[in-house]
């Protein structure tokens, strides 16, 4: 039996913190978004989930404010995009930190599906190679401080 907690593990027996692999696998929430001025956004979340179903929720969660958690909250409305083996390595791409306003499908030379058809559905943009895209709106943000304390 080990006691483990993050904040001070016993760093010789646990070098890295297990936290994140703790709860595994985890889906990738390849979450797209938009801002109120219009810049676009996408980004790789696996601290996401469906966490309901009626109605259906989808949560992803975000390690301090990023342009993701804070467009999603500018316009109540993110989209998730799965992530497929064959783009696996566009995902990667579009976690580089990138100054606000700079595109990550234009670093990851990823194009967008036409306009006309995103905008029927959703205001965020979708990879054009996406698989299943779903979008969600009227966003709720919490904020978390709590402690995670796990034994086994
Ligand atoms: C596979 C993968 C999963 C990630 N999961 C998260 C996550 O759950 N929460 C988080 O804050 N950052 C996560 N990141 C890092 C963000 O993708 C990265 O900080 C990115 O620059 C955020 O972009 P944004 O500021 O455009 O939202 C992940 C990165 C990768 C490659």
């Amino acid at each position: 039996m080990i006691f483990y907690e993050p904040s001070s593990r016993d760093r010789g027996l646990l070098p890295h913190d297990p936290f994140k692999s703790l709860v595994a696998p985890r889906p990738i929430g390849w979450v797209s978004t938009r801002s109120a001025s219009g810049a676009v956004n996408l980004a790789p979340y696996s601290f996401f989930n469906a966490v309901g179903e009626n109605p259906p929720m989808l949560a992803f969660s975000s390690n301090g404010a990023k342009d993701s958690s804070t467009f999603a909250g500018e316009i109540d409305e993110f989209v998730w995009n799965l992530v497929t083996w064959e783009l696996r390595e566009a995902m990667n791409e579009t976690s580089a930190p990138l100054p606000r306003g700079s595109s990550e499908f234009e670093r990851a030379a990823l194009e967008m599906a036409p306009r006309a058809w995103w905008r029927r559905r959703a205001s965020p943009p979708v990879p054009a190679r996406w698989s299943v895209a779903s979008s969600t709106t009227s966003s709720c943000t919490t904020w978390t401080g709590a402690r995670a304390t796990s034994t086994s």
